[in-house]
C-alpha cells in the first residue's frame, strides 16, 4: 500500500536519530570474536543491524539486544562455529561485506546468502582480494551466495580499485589472521574508517593513516564498551528538510560528526546553508555534536570523485537539494551508486522526475537543473524497495506543493524503522 507524504510548512522541534548504522554492526561484529564481554548503547536497531546479532548468534556469539542497549558474549578472535546452515545477511551489504574478513580466519565452512537485492550486488569486490590472500571461497557469479573455508592466508598491500569502506573492512580483518605482517589498503579518497577507529579501541595494532590503513595479525581483541552516536546519515534527510523548507529551524542531539561521513556538510556549507555545531565531544572514539539547521536559499555546486565516498549515502538526497537551488549541479563520480539497494542513478531519477525536477543521467553520477521553487509533486513514485530512496521521497514530498505519495515506503525499516513517525512529529502543517 502506498503511503501518502502531505506537504509541510515547515520543519520545527528538536529530535535525536538512532545509532549509526555502520558503528552498530561493526559492534556486533568485533564484540563477537573479542575476548569477553562488550557492551554498548545508543545502538541504532534496525533490520540491517538486527540481521547482524542474528548472525552473530548463528555463529556462536551471545548477543542480547534490549531497546538501545547490547551485550555480545564474544567467542574470542578464532573461535566462530560454522552454522551448518546458511546466515542470512538480509539486504545489508555491510554484513554480506565484512563478516568474510573475519570467517576467513575461522575453522569451518561457511555460507552466507542475501535477499534479491543483495543477491544482485557485486561480491567479486571482497573475493578477488580474499582469494589473493589465500582464502578459499567462491561466490555465484560474483554474487551471493557465497562460501568461505578459511585457508592460510598471507599478509598484502592492496589497493582498492572502487572507494568503499566495506571492502577496505573486508580486507583490514582478514589481515588480523594474516602471515608476513602488516596487511594495508590503499584507497585513493578516503572512506569511513570506523573499522580502523575500533579495532585499534579493540587493542588491535593499526596504523590510521587516511590513504592507507593498515593492520598487523592479532592473537585476539579486547571487548569493548562504547555508546554509539547518532546515524549522520539517518540525520542528513531532517537536515535537507530543514534547508529547504522556509520558517523551519530544528536541532538534531548527539549526531556523529566522523569526516569520512560528513560530505554532505561541506557541501551544503559552500550552497550557503545554515547549520550550525553545538556541544561538541567525542563518544566511542568518534566526534559528535548537535546540529542547528534554519532554512536558507542555495545555490548550485559540483561534487566530484574525491568527495563522493564522504556523502555517498547522502547523493540522492543531494540531488533534491541541487533541485531547489539556484542554477545547475553536477556529481561525477559516484558510479558506485548503481550497486547499492538498487540502481540509486536511476530510482532517484524515478523520484525526482514526476515532481518536476529536472534530472538528467550519466554513468557516473547526474545533472540537475535548479529552480528554487517548491517542486509540484501529487504523483506517486517507487522506493524500490530502497531505504535511502524512500527516505528521499518522504523529503520530497513533505517539500513539494502536492505532497506525494510511495510505494515501498516501508524499506526504511532496513535503517530507520521510525522514520515516518519522528518525521511527522516534526512537521508543521
Ligand atoms: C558502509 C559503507 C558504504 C555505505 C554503506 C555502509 C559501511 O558502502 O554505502 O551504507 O558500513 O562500511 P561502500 O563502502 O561499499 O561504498
Amino acid at each position: 500500500m502506498a503511503l501518502e507524504v502531505e506537504p509541510a510548512v515547515s520543519l520545527r522541534g528538536d529530535l535525536a536519530v538512532p545509532g549509526d548504522k555502520s558503528i552498530s554492526h561493526r559492534a556486533l561484529l568485533f564484540g563477537a570474536v573479542a575476548d569477553g564481554e562488550s557492551r554498548f548503547t545508543g545502538f541504532g536497531a534496525s533490520a540491517d543491524t538486527l540481521s547482524t546479532a542474528a548472525g552473530m548468534r548463528a555463529l556462536g556469539a551471545e548477543v542480547e539486544v534490549e531497546g538501545d542497549a547490547v551485550r555480545v558474549g564474544g567467542v574470542g578472535l578464532r573461535g566462530l562455529q560454522a552454522p551448518g546452515v546458511p546466515i542470512d545477511c538480509g539486504n545489508s551489504g555491510t554484513l554480506m561485506r565484512l563478516l568474510p574478513g573475519l570467517l576467513v580466519g575461522q575453522e569451518g565452512r561457511f555460507e552466507l546468502v542475501g535477499d534479491e537485492s543483495l543477491s544482485r550486488r557485486p561480491l567479486g569486490r571482497i573475493a578477488e582480494p580474499l582469494a589473493e590472500m589465500g582464502a578459499l571461497l567462491e561466490t555465484t557469479d560474483g554474487h551471493a551466495p557465497l562460501t568461505i573455508e578459511g585457508g592460510a592466508l598471507r599478509a598484502m598491500r592492496y589497493e582498492l580499485p572502487v572507494a568503499s569502506a566495506q571492502v577496505k573492512s573486508c580486507v583490514l580483518l582478514a589481515g588480523l589472521f594474516a602471515d608476513g605482517g602488516r596487511t594495508a589498503v590503499v584507497e585513493r579518497h578516503p572512506s569511513r574508517d570506523h573499522t580502523e577507529r575500533m579495532l585499534e579501541a579493540a587493542g588491535a595494532r593499526v596504523r590510521r593513516k587516511a590513504g592507507e590503513p593498515a593492520v598487523w595479525p592479532a592473537e585476539r581483541l579486547h571487548p569493548l564498551s562504547l555508546s554509539i552516536p547518532g546515524d549522520f546519515s539517518s540525520a542528513a534527510p531532517f537536515v535537507v528538510a530543514a534547508t529547504l523548507l522556509p520558517g523551519s529551524s530544528i536541532r538534531i542531539h548527539g549526531v556523529g560528526l566522523n569526516p569520512t561521513r560528513t560530505g554532505l556538510l561541506d557541501v551544503l556549507e559552500r550552497m550557503g546553508a545554515r547549520v550550525a555545531h553545538f556541544n561538541r565531544r567525542s563518544e566511542g572514539g568518534e566526534p559528535v555534536a548537535d546540529l542547528e539547521v534554519e532554512h536558507a536559499d542555495l545555490t548550485a555546486t559540483a561534487i566530484g570523485p574525491a568527495e563522493v565516498p564522504r556523502l555517498v549515502d547522502e547523493l540522492p538526497l543531494f540531488a533534491l537539494v541541487a533541485g531547489m537551488a539556484r542554477g545547475d549541479s553536477v556529481v561525477r563520480g559516484a558510479a558506485e551508486l548503481r550497486v547499492k539497494e538498487s540502481d540509486r542513478i536511476e530510482t532517484v531519477k524515478n523520484v525526482l522526475r514526476p515532481l518536476g525536477i529536472r534530472i538528467e543521467t550519466a554513468h557516473d553520477g547526474f545533472r540537475v537543473r535548479g529552480v528554487p521553487t517548491r517542486p509540484k509533486g501529487g504523483g506517486t513514485v517507487d522506493a524500490a524497495a530502497d531505504h535511502r530512496i524512500a527516505m528521499l521521497a518522504a523529503v520530497a514530498g513533505l517539500v513539494s506543493r502536492e505532497g506525494l505519495s510511495i510505494e515501498g515506503a516501508e524499506s526504511v525499516a532496513v535503517s530507520f524503522p521510525d522514520f515516518f513517525p519522528m518525521l511527522d512529529a516534526l512537521a508543521a502543517r
